[in-house]
């Protein structure tokens, strides 16, 4: 099943997810016979609502390895926890003039706050990444001074899915008594995490890249580290929410599905990335078979095992995508709907225009199976075979409306 319709292989899950059918059976009755407002103090209603939200705080905790429930403050998703971690901590900070940390290759969520601190006057330092798409824990060193507020790097990258090496950033931030955030969007349920053993101090989760509902996230936030306690300024103001860090009724159903779909993750993480891993090298294989010379973008094995972004040289991704009605992937350009032009991920690894130009990001899934692993792969080779040898791109059924 890949739920995108009857003719659509959906190889996007970094975009997102479908809703798993455990996680979607919590929450239904929770939108109508169990509603409630978890902070309506003077009824059983707002009783049963709270209840519901502080058992998700408590599992989340638990699976992030936080320990502390009162760690977990809820958000919309991992956009608005990269905002709130970093700006929040900088407009703490009582630095007269704060220095940021973070890699040029985080997601939009990440740079662009960063951005708006710098114009804002804070010190920004972009660290550059080597051609396998990881940074060197030596330069995140060298990076940091006594200004330094917070170093925020990504667990693992939404285009080429490699992994930082955030246990070695987290011991040298540790020692220089330096914030660690980490965007693990990508990376929670996905790959081992567990904030203690990295030490982080905020992490970033996301709802809808884990097969729960989109509209829900998780900000980590440490409460105790060598006495030091991470104090962040809100950014949004109104009913003191979340001990005042973001005011706002929670979307209780939401909490519930996360809660639940971080659950199913971690329980079936081993399993299910092995099973990931193997789909993928036959996806290679069948891309391989029909475009002998293709390329791996970002580090060969340190990556997500769901995650394939390749170059078909001579196929540029806009023409093969636009000929493939039948299977949903992106081109490495794709980081976001609104920012069209080279992916800065790749450019990061300091690849060619035109290599950059023929990359494709494939994110396999829950639901997909051997079946359409060789449907897509046989599809994907075919159209960008076509492309290669100049044939003139078939039609577009959909009239052009993607
Ligand atoms: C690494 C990363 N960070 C942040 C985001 C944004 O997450 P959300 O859609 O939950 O705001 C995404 C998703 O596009 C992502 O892949």
């Amino acid at each position: 099943m890949s739920g995108a319709g009857p003719h659509v292989l959906y190889l996007d899950h970094h975009a997102t997810t479908p809703v798993d059918p455990r996680v979607m059976a919590v929450m239904e009755p929770l939108f109508t016979e169990r509603f409630g407002n978890a902070a309506s103090h003077t009824h059983p209603i707002g009783w049963r609502a709270e209840a519901v939200v502080e058992v998700a705080r408590e599992q989340i905790a638990e699976a992030l390895g936080a320990g502390d429930p009162r760690t977990i403050v809820f958000t919309s998703g991992a956009t608005e926890s990269n905002n709130l971690a970093l700006l929040g901590a900088v407009r703490a900070s009582r630095r007269e003039r704060p220095h940021v940390v973070t890699v040029a290759t985080e997601h939009p969520a990440v740079l662009d706050p960063c951005r708006v601190l710098e114009a804002g006057g804070v010190r920004l330092t972009v660290l550059p990444v080597a051609d396998d798409g990881l940074v060197d824990p030596a330069a995140v060193a060298g990076a940091i001074d006594d200004d330094t507020v917070v170093v925020s790097v990504m667990a693992a990258n939404n285009e080429i899915g490699v992994l930082q090496p955030l246990d070695e950033i987290g011991r040298l931030c540790a020692e220089r008594g330096v914030l660690l955030h980490s965007d693990a969007a990508q990376a929670v349920g996905k790959i081992p995490l567990d904030v203690e053993e990295l030490g982080l101090d905020l992490l970033s989760v996301s709802g809808h890249k884990l097969y729960g509902p989109q509209g829900i996230g998780v900000l980590y936030v440490r409460r105790q580290k060598g006495g030091k306690r991470v104090r962040l300024e809100p950014l949004q103001y109104g009913g003191g929410h979340e001990w005042g860090l973001r005011s706002g009724t929670l979307p209780m159903p939401l909490i519930a599905g996360l809660a639940r779909a971080i659950e199913l993750a971690q329980a079936e993480r081993e399993e299910e990335g092995a099973r990931l891993a193997k789909l993928r090298e036959l996806l290679w294989m069948e891309l391989r078979a029909g475009v002998p010379d293709l390329l791996v973008n970002g580090h060969p094995t340190r990556r997500l095992p769901a995650n394939l972004n390749v170059a078909l040289p001579g196929a540029r991704a806009e023409a093969l995508l636009s000929a493939l009605h039948d299977v949903a992937i992106s081109s490495g350009s794709a980081c976001s709907s609104a920012r069209p032009g080279p992916s800065h991920v790749l450019r990061a690894l300091g690849l060619s225009d035109e290599r950059i130009a023929c990359s494709i990001r494939i994110g396999l899934g829950r639901f997909t199976t051997e079946d359409e692993i060789h449907r897509a792969g046989g599809r994907i080779a075919e159209e960008a075979r076509k492309l290669r040898e100049g044939a003139p791109p078939p039609a577009d059924p959909s009239g052009g409306v993607r």
